[in-house]
């Protein structure tokens, strides 16, 4: 009869995981250290910041309240808003009731948001009748404006040929 012969491996951690936290602390100091990156932080320069404070009825809340309600915020009428639409076109749009923009390939009227936007109706102005895509960039990348302006979207930039020397 043969005889079978085992290898007895331990899969006990090589170290127990506050040993190991210890480790990275060795002499306790670790929380105070913590305390200064976060005083640190916290005594950094603030970011100037240029947010309006918002009229009553206009918050962010407000505004997905009235875009959930308003089926034609955009004032398509009926109108498909997939349409191409020229920079030529959009320059027409710069009059209180209608006030166009470009924002990323998109045509949306931002004639609703105004009140709205967050960071007040005049830096908002100098969105209209142009493309503001750089300045919505500069300002503030993160937001998501497709999201916001869903039922703004009049149409599709159309960039090509002749319409993109109008929008250069
Ligand atoms: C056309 C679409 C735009 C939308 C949907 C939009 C939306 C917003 C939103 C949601 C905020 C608040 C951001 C936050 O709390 O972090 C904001 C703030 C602001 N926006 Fe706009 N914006 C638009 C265009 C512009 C343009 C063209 C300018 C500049 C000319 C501009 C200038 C600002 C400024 C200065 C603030 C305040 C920044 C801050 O909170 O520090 N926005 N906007």
């Amino acid at each position: 009869m043969g005889s079978l012969s085992f290898n007895v491996i331990s899969t006990a951690p090589q170290m127990h995981p506050s040993e190991a936290a210890k480790q990275s602390a060795p002499d306790g100091t670790e929380s105070s250290s913590n305390e200064k990156a976060a005083q640190k932080l916290v005594g950094r320069e603030p970011v100037a910041r240029a947010k309006v404070p918002f009229e009553k009825g206009y918050s962010q809340m407000d505004w997905l309240k009235l875009t959930r309600t308003n089926p034609d915020l955009a004032g398509l009428k009926g109108k498909s808003n997939k349409r191409l639409i020229s920079m030529r076109e959009v320059k027409q749009h710069q009059t209180e009731g209608s006030m166009w923009t470009v924002l990323k390939g998109s045509v949306y009227n931002i004639t609703p948001y105004m009140k709205f936007h967050p960071g007040g109706i005049d830096m908002l102005m100098k969105a209209v009748g142009k493309d503001c895509t750089p300045l919505f960039n500069k300002y503030h990348a993160w937001v998501n404006a497709e999201f916001l302006l869903e039922k703004c979207l009049v149409g599709i930039l159309d960039d090509t040929g002749e319409n993109k020397r109008v929008a250069d």
